[in-house]
């Protein structure tokens, strides 16, 4: 493969500005990402350790194999709503790897309103699950929480994807093979018991872990019957009476040793082959990508430049090169594995669509998992494009991306508006992971546009009667659209409704989606099958 020329001057005025602009918001991200981390107030924070129990980061530290990298999924999850009050919601998600296994772990965070269940919570809870099932990959549930946040019954209980899927998911992994085991190292209360009941194999700290249907009040109001919380289902009565449990452990790191010691004794499935090669540091400094990323959207970035920071070697053997040139496809490495790119050069025309087609047919037919890079602008419009069909080559790109059964990787690291971002394997599209740079937007279209397209369907109805609409009126409207999008096109808004898995630091990229392939070796790649492309 040839190595990427980079057209770049790292000395020039402009790359210097976006590097301070970029900054700028990457230390704000660094800052909101590390009190975030805290998880609960100070004060619950210390009534848990005073308990004895290890904050829920340290229980996952402990957990996976040490100078193991962990990827944590969605920090940000429920970031500036409920006043702030669910830091990372009371959860924490993430891949980490336990005696050499990649897994996927959650763990709630008791310090965050009892480690209480309210939306952001479930969706967190259900889209880690989801991970294990594409990736088949063991779960480990480190369970501290008092169940549903109540005052949320009605987002949290009643519907597919609340609170029940978790242990339809746990059925349906352990059928498939994907071991579930259970830590109870607090908690597990009403619907939550069902967490340990439903694993493999469950875990249970002394004197810390509780397990009950009802907790004492429940009991007392049902049945007039006074018990305490230990004698109602403690790890004494879980591990020799009810077998509800199997092992006792006598603190969190006992129980945490043997889960790692459960892990020794798994099935070691074959993983899918994929041709490795030797790792090689990119040979343009990642760094520069803080001056590359482009924090104005409008400024045009030749994506080349991002994969020269990101791939192996900086080496990209290019497709169809010279055709179609606002969408770059072509092969490369991260860490070794071989990966097909397509990344937007500007907004996508009916070539581009085509070529972007062909390129994930070859992907899928090579199996090659893909990347895709996401700055894009939405499909061209105009009276040219739609005569040319733009409509019928966007769909062959979004059936191709739907079907394509690699796994599939995203990042957002410049704009993702319109039908591009189903195109370029939006959130809709199953990637299997799917993170945000700070500097990212993403919505329907850019602020500015749906401004002036509202304001256009206004002045026709003015016009239909006879009228103009007024200047002010105009200019009201516009600010109100332009404020709306740019609130919730921000990489904030986004992430703490996990429609991401995160916002990253653009230099672990390459970490994050070398990751992501090695956990997706986990389950086959099926042999691929595609739709009808309408020609
Ligand atoms: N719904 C909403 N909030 C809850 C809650 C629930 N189910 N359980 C606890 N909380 C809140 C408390 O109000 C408190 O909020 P605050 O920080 O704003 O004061 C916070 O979580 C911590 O609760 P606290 O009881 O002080 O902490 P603890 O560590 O001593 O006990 C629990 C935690 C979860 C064991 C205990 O609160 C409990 O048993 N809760 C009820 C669990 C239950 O019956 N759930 C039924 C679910 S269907």
């Amino acid at each position: 493969m040839f190595k990427l020329e980079s057209r770049i001057d790292v000395n020039s005025k402009e790359f210097k500005e976006n590097k301070q602009a970029f900054l700028k918001l990457l230390n704000e991200f660094r800052g909101i990402y590390r009190d975030v981390s805290r998880g609960g107030s100070e004060k619950a924070i210390q009534k848990h350790k005073s308990r004895g129990k290890l904050l829920a980061r340290e229980r996952i530290y402990k957990l996976i194999d040490p100078n193991t990298p962990f990827i944590e999924l969605s920090t940000l999850a429920a970031y500036n709503q409920y006043d702030n009050e669910f830091p990372s919601a009371g959860i924490v998600t993430g891949i980490g790897v336990i005696h050499g296994r990649e897994a996927v772990i959650i763990a709630n965070d008791a310090t965050v309103k009892g480690g209480t269940y309210m939306q952001w919570t479930i969706r967190k809870h259900l889209r880690a699950q989801e991970i294990a099932m594409e990736n088949m990959l063991p779960t480990v549930y480190m369970v501290d929480s008092g169940g549903a946040f109540l005052p949320e019954q009605d987002r949290v209980f009643p519907d597919k994807n609340h609170f029940g899927r978790f242990f339809y998911n746990q059925a349906r992994l352990s059928a498939m093979g994907v071991p579930q085991i259970a830590i109870v190292m607090g908690s597990c209360t009403a619907g939550g018991a069902y967490v340990p009941a439903m694993s493999d194999e469950t875990i249970i700290v002394k004197h810390q872990g509780t397990i009950f249907l009802g907790g004492p009040p429940l009991v007392k109001a049902a049945t007039g019957e006074e018990v305490t919380a230990e004698e109602l289902g403690g790890a004494d009565v879980h591990t020799s009476i009810s077998g509800v449990a199997d092992h006792f452990a006598d603190n969190d790191v006992h129980a945490i040793q043997t889960c790692r010691n459960i892990f020794e004794s798994l099935e070691q499935k074959e993983k899918q082959f994929i041709d490795i090669a030797h790792v090689e540091d990119p040979a343009y400094d990642p760094e520069e990508l803080y001056g590359i990323a482009p924090v104005d959207l409008k400024k045009a970035v030749d994506s080349r430049e991002v994969i020269a920071r990101i791939v192996d070697g900086s080496k990209f053997h290019e497709f169809k090169e010279r055709y179609a040139p606002t969408i770059v496809t072509g092969f490369a490495r991260i860490m070794g594995y071989p990966i097909g790119i397509l990344a937007n050069n500007g907004v996508l025309f009916p070539e581009s669509a085509v070529k972007g087609t062909h390129f994930i047919e070859l992907c899928t037919s090579r199996k090659i998992p893909l990347l895709f890079l996401q700055n894009i602008t939405g499909f061209m419009v105009g009276k040219d494009f739609e005569r040319r069909g733009i409509a019928k080559d966007g769909a062959k790109m979004v059936h191709a991306v739907a079907n394509a059964d690699i796994p599939k990787f995203t990042i957002l690291f410049g704009g993702s508006f319109g039908a591009g971002n189903y195109g370029m394997a939006g959130r809709a599209y199953d990637p299997r992971l799917l993170f945000m740079w700070p500097n990212a937007k993403i919505s329907v279209m850019g602020g500015m546009q749906a401004a002036n397209v509202l304001i256009t369907v206004k002045q026709d109805q003015y016009r239909a009667k006879g009228q103009e609409m007024p200047e002010e009126e105009v200019e009201k409207l516009r600010k109100s659209i332009e404020a709306k999008y740019n609130k919730e096109g921000s990489a904030y808004y986004s992430t703490s409704r996990l429609w991401d898995d995160g916002i990253i630091d653009p230099i672990d990229t390459r970490r994050i989606v070398a990751m992501g392939i090695a956990m997706s070796l986990n389950k086959p790649f099926p042999e691929q099958k595609f739709g009808v492309f309408r020609m």
